[in-house]
């Protein structure tokens, strides 16, 4: 098992998706786990639940993610997955989301590619997940900005894992996209969007789409056991509906057969 006697960092993982993902990988053996989130109450239950290490710290400042990833290797020796999880999803705050969803995983990659899991893993090739969405490979009406911040995600994680980069240092980076998955995420959808006039539209969402019913946060959980033991540098996987799948990003070659001028 891959997970096993590892150790890991996840970003947001006081709650949601973030947090059933420890679970789980504690479940299949990993040796220990840093949570590194802004909820500071619900990340004390969540290391209470888990015996694992909290770190409150905000992934939009550099300073904490470093610190928590140095408060890892002091803790439990080593350092070999990476998980840039934490994100939220509300455009009416969209600057501040364009900095927690793309800044905070553009961070934790530097910190991860460039210094931390090159040299502190314990042996094997250490690992970087990144969540986007399949509102990165499709956007949403109602959220322009949140289906931009996750298509830079996996734009970012496909150069990253780039041989030049990921591949020099040896580091394994991956994305998974979750599709609808229900966490507080999720809560009062009508009022994340900038605009208003959809409300009704927004409000009809999952009845008008029942293809995009919302998964319980174990499936996404799952999925990441199952790419972490099986998923290669640069995979790019949805997690949709309890399916798990891997997508080809196409390259300018195939593009080039669609409608020419
Ligand atoms: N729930 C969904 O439908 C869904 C679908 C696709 C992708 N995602 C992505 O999955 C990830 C987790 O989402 P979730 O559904 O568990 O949401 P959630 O709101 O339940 O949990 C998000 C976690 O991130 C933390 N967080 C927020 N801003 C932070 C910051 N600046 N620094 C550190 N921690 C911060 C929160 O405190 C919380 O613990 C996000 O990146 C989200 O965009 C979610």
């Amino acid at each position: 098992m891959f997970v096993d006697g590892k150790v890991a960092l996840i970003t947001g993982g006081a709650f949601g998706i973030g947090f059933c993902i420890a679970e789980e990988l504690l479940k299949n053996g990993l040796k220990g786990i840093t949570l590194v989130d802004l909820d500071k109450a619900r990340g004390k239950d969540a290391v209470d639940a888990l015996s694992s290490k909290f770190v409150k710290g905000d992934v939009v400042n550099k300073k904490d993610l470093e610190d928590a990833m140095i408060k890892t290797v002091k803790t439990f020796g080593h350092f070999d997955i990476l998980i840039n999880n934490a994100g939220v999803m509300n455009d009416t705050i969209w600057e501040k989301q364009i900095d927690i969803n793309l800044k905070g995983v553009v961070n934790g990659c530097i910190l991860g590619l460039e210094e931390y899991l090159p040299k502190y893993n314990n042996g094997t090739e250490p690992v970087i997940v990144n969540i986007a969405s399949t509102l990165g490979l499709t956007p949403l009406y109602f959220l322009p900005v949140y289906s931009s911040t996750k298509h830079a995600v996996i734009g970012l994680g496909k150069a990253l894992a780039m041989r030049e980069n990921a591949g020099m240092q040896k580091v394994r980076l991956m994305t998974l996209c979750p599709g609808a998955t229900l966490t507080t995420l999720l809560d009062n959808l009508e009022k994340r969007s900038f605009t208003p006039r959809l409300t009704e539209t927004i409000n009809n969402f999952f009845e008008e789409h029942p293809e995009e019913l919302p998964q319980n946060p174990e499936s996404v959980a799952s999925a990441m056991v199952k790419i972490l033991e099986n998923g290669s540098n640069g995979s790019v996987w949805v997690a949709q509906g309890g399916e798990l799948y891997e997508i080809e990003i196409p390259s300018l070659t195939e593009y080039k057969k669609l409608r020419r001028l």
